[in-house]
């Protein structure tokens, strides 16, 4: 199979396991193992925007670890920072073919070595990233950010 299929598959399969779940954090555990499980990537999980500090200037807001399959992270990355303080920034999808020409990339595993992040939208705001690591370089392309994008619109 090729990735999009096997991202199809992926997609097929959990759109059936989030639509009867409401819970945000269970269906991004699920959706990181599961990616996790099909593609074998080193690191996969979720950052969240900390709620708490909602009420602070956004450049001193931050996101906070979510659920995750991998090594251990770090647990919090400050709003413009990393590639995923970035993301939330330009609410975009970044692609990094490779992390050490990424200007401020945060090192939490030095094995990663490429990287995507997937900014998560609520009524236009961006309320968490999908984060993926791998441990080989130039892992991700545009079908990863056009399937990434398309499960985690599953959680809302
Ligand atoms: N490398 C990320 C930090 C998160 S870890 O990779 C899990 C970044 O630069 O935002």
């Amino acid at each position: 199979m090729d990735k999009k299929e096997r991202y199809n598959e992926l997609l097929v399969s959990l759109e059936s396991l989030t639509k009867c779940e409401s819970n945000m954090i269970a269906n991004m555990a699920n959706i990181a193992a599961a990616i996790k499980e099909e593609f074998g990537f080193f690191w996969v999980g979720f950052y969240i925007v900390d709620e708490a500090l909602s009420s602070l200037d956004i450049e001193q807001q931050q996101l906070v670890l979510g659920p995750f399959q991998g090594p251990i992270a770090c647990s919090r990355i400050g709003y413009s920072l990393g590639v995923c303080g970035s993301a939330w920034m330009r609410q975009k999808t970044i692609i990094v073919p490779n992390v050490d020409l990424f200007p401020g990339h945060i090192s939490c595993n030095s094995q990663s070595r490429s990287e995507i992040v997937v900014p998560m939208h609520k009524g236009g705001i961006v309320y968490a990233v999908l984060d993926i690591d791998h441990n080989e370089l130039n892992t991700f392309d545009d079908i990863d950010a056009e399937y990434l994008h398309k499960i985690v619109e599953l959680i809302k």
